[in-house]
């Protein structure tokens, strides 16, 4: 076959396949790195982003889902999305203040949220907008909230007035609304990765902590406590935030459908997040390996008076502004 020819047949093959899309883009990757097991309410609703996400863009973006701190740990995460290195995270709420964001430490405040619904009318309103927005100037965009609920208390002894919790070690997560509240009920906080926890339970490191059941069952945290106590004292939620250079460079088309499917996404682990630590507290009790105890209206009353003095504590530190704006948003 002489050049021509040759040449001829070259560029028909290469409109060829170009006409049957065999060299389409390749996907836009997202990395999703997160620190729980899969089977917990922000794990489930990562791979359900991941499915929406991929099946609504029609492959044109594909989701890498790493949960179990095996890509990032705890704080290795933030500083991973601000590089790029990873494209989207769900941090809890009480994790941002390296980032200058002390603002979501209000979250960690004790009993600040009477019900699911009043913490919603924060997230989904002006307020949880506004506390979004804050991450903008660090590079990150935040895309929405999820949930995951009170947290129950949880050592070796029974946990039902302060007094028990007096010279307790107890695992926080690294917030110094979660340290004020443990000195408060007379415990020594001790702040860790949650990829560290089970361990340190394990091996005695640290006495006691508090998640919510999800959490604690999901990291066999149970097999190292003896006691637990619904005490529902705190509340523990998410930002979904992504790089903001990332998110802002995609294509209009995409941003959007994407945005779309985390909405779904959020309604989905809302929907899940309560019944799925209802599940790993039951599952808890089956294990045999933990009392479950509740609060008397006397000792929860008790527990609230112990715990007043973080507000003052702490309100400098969050915003004295913010507080109040939550407080009266949550309790209209
Ligand atoms: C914790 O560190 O205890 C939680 O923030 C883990 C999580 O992401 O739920």
């Amino acid at each position: 076959m002489n050049r021509t020819a040759l040449r001829m047949t070259a560029l028909s093959l290469v409109l060829a396949l170009a006409s049957h899309g065999a060299w389409a883009q390749a996907p836009i990757v997202i990395k999703f790195s997160h620190v729980v097991a899969p089977d917990t309410p922000k794990g489930r609703a990562a791979e359900r982003f991941k499915q929406l996400a991929e099946q609504m863009t029609g492959g044109r973006v594909k989701v890498e889902v790493y949960p179990n701190s095996q890509l990032y740990r705890d704080r290795e995460e933030l500083e991973a999305l601000q590089l790029g290195a990873v494209q989207m995270l769900a941090p809890s709420l009480a994790k941002f203040s390296p980032l200058g964001v002390k603002e979501f430490e209000a979250f960690d405040l004790p009993y600040i949220f009477p019900s699911k619904q009043a913490l919603y009318a924060v997230t989904e309103g002006r307020l949880g907008r506004g506390l979004l927005r804050k991450l903008e100037p660090k590079g990150i965009t935040g895309l929405a909230y999820w949930d995951n609920g009170f947290k129950v208390m949880s050592a070796n002894k029974p946990l039902l007035t302060p007094a028990d919790f007096r010279g307790l070690r107890m695992r926080i997560q690294a917030s110094k609304v979660l340290d004020a509240q443990m000195r408060a009920l007379g415990a020594q906080p001790v702040a860790l990765a949650f990829s560290e926890t089970a361990p340190a339970l394990r091996d005695g490191v640290v006495e006691g902590t508090e998640n919510p059941p999800s959490n604690m069952f999901t990291q066999r945290m149970h097999e190292s406590q003896k006691h637990l106590t619904v005490s529902n004292h705190g509340y523990l939620g998410y930002a979904v935030i992504v790089n903001k250079k990332f998110w802002d460079g995609l294509p209009g088309d995409i941003r959007k459908t994407l945005e779309r499917a985390m909405e779904q996404a959020t309604v989905y682990e809302k929907t899940i997040a309560q019944r799925t630590n209802d599940a790993a507290l039951e599952s808890i009790r089956r294990a045999g390996t933990t009392t479950i105890h509740t609060l008397t209206p006397q000792q929860q009353a008790e527990w609230r008076r112990a715990l007043q003095p973080v507000y003052t504590q702490m309100e400098e530190r969050i915003g004295k502004d913010v507080v109040q704006a939550i407080r009266r948003e949550a309790n209209p």
